[in-house]
């Protein structure tokens, strides 16, 4: 007989990317690189290091409960006011308060079926209905998501651009589906790989924040490259966020994450960095799984769905073996697919050697 509650019993857990460290025990392997979280490969910004070593000594002391300053920078960056923004434990941490603060047990959500999983994974938890709409080459099907809202429908979550695909949905997709919603529906555009987008039909779900029923989630994690310290914030409408706090635990963002935030925003030139190393870190892999003949989709993020044509576990599986730590699809349902992040030109080569040598060896194997 088991006691725990049967809604937790059908929970599969995220299987997050494997870390370096358990990878180079179990291997005794020297050198590992992870290209598997769609994290920042070089680092996080040395202002954000700055201040966290300037305010280690202040660790004793609980976080401010309301994270005045960074609310304060990131309400004049997006030119909010402090009570547009809620910050969270990471993203995914505003994912589950979002879920508790609006969504009643008879009510559902709705997203892709081929997205973020953490969406359903923390519906399920809070024991409400998840309904997922298949994708439509590989992106989300905006016009079959409405028609699946009902009187029940209270959530709509959009990872713009979508985790695990790299695909977007465009500025017309986004108008058109945004015109005559129900009033009760909450649209949540998860923005988490916004500043890899290099594509000039893409609209940011800001443009409807405050005005409209929208929630935008951002977070440190990636580009910033905190993800680590758990950073994330969400955008919308005062009483949206009011309503929010409530549910929020007190002290969910430590110290050390509110200061190398507000350090790490400031830090353009970091970002610019980033974003154009990604950008020919990515010319380089299409160039190179053009010349090998394999097929990925094209992607606006700082990650690559491809697919390998044969099982992607084993091909995980493999790649590790050297020392690559890529991720497997197989928890989303694309079974012959990988997704690699885009690393370090140095890692960049790295995946693409063993990736060659992995496709030679199976030749001469024939
Ligand atoms: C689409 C999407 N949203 C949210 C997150 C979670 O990010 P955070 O580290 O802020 O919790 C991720 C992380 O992979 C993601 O891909």
């Amino acid at each position: 007989m088991s006691l725990v509650r049967k809604h937790i019993l059908r929970i599969t857990p995220y299987k997050a990317g494997k870390p370096i460290e358990e990878t180079k025990r179990e291997l005794g392997l020297k050198k590992v690189i992870k290209l598997a979280s769609n994290e920042n490969p070089f680092g996080p910004s040395l202002k954000a290091i700055k201040a966290i070593e300037k305010n280690l000594t202040q660790i004793n002391r609980y976080p401010d409960s309301h994270s005045f300053y960074l609310k304060k920078r990131l309400a004049g960056y997006y030119h909010l006011q402090p009570a547009n923004i809620i910050l969270g434990n990471g993203s995914d941490e505003l994912i589950d308060i979002i879920i508790k603060t609006f969504v009643e047990d008879d009510e559902n959500i709705i997203t892709a079926k081929i997205t973020f999983l953490e969406y359903e994974i923390i519906a399920q938890i809070n024991k409400k209905k998840i309904i997922t709409v298949p994708l439509r080459d590989f992106k989300y099907d905006l016009k079959a998501i409405k028609k699946r809202i009902n009187q029940k429908t209270k959530l709509i979550f959009i990872s713009n651009p979508n985790n695990p695909t790299g695909t977007y949905v465009n500025k017309y997709e986004i108008e058109d589906f945004m015109q005559d919603l129900p009033d009760k529906v909450i649209v949540v555009f998860d923005e988490a790989y916004d500043t890899f987008i290099d594509a000039d039909d893409f609209l940011s779900g800001m443009s409807y924040v405050p005005k409209r029923n929208v929630i935008v989630l951002k977070t440190f994690s990636k580009a910033y490259g905190l993800a680590g310290l758990r950073l994330g914030y969400a955008l919308t409408k005062e009483i949206f966020a009011s309503y929010m706090e409530r549910v929020r635990q007190p002290f969910n963002v430590n110290i050390l994450a509110q200061i190398a935030g507000e350090s790490a925003l400031e830090d353009d030139g970091f970002l610019a960095k980033t974003r154009r190393e990604i950008l020919e870190g990515k010319r380089y892999l299409y160039k190179e799984l053009n010349k090998l003949g394999i097929n990925y989709i094209p992607s606006v993020a700082n990650f690559i769905l491809i697919d390998i044509k044969r099982d992607g576990v084993e091909f995980f599986k493999k790649m590790l073996s050297y020392g690559v730590i890529i991720r497997d699809m197989q928890q989303y349902g694309l079974k012959n697919f990988i997704r690699v992040t885009i690393g370090t030109s140095k890692e960049n080569k790295i995946f693409i050697d063993v990736l060659k040598k992995i496709l030679h060896k199976r030749k001469e194997l024939r």
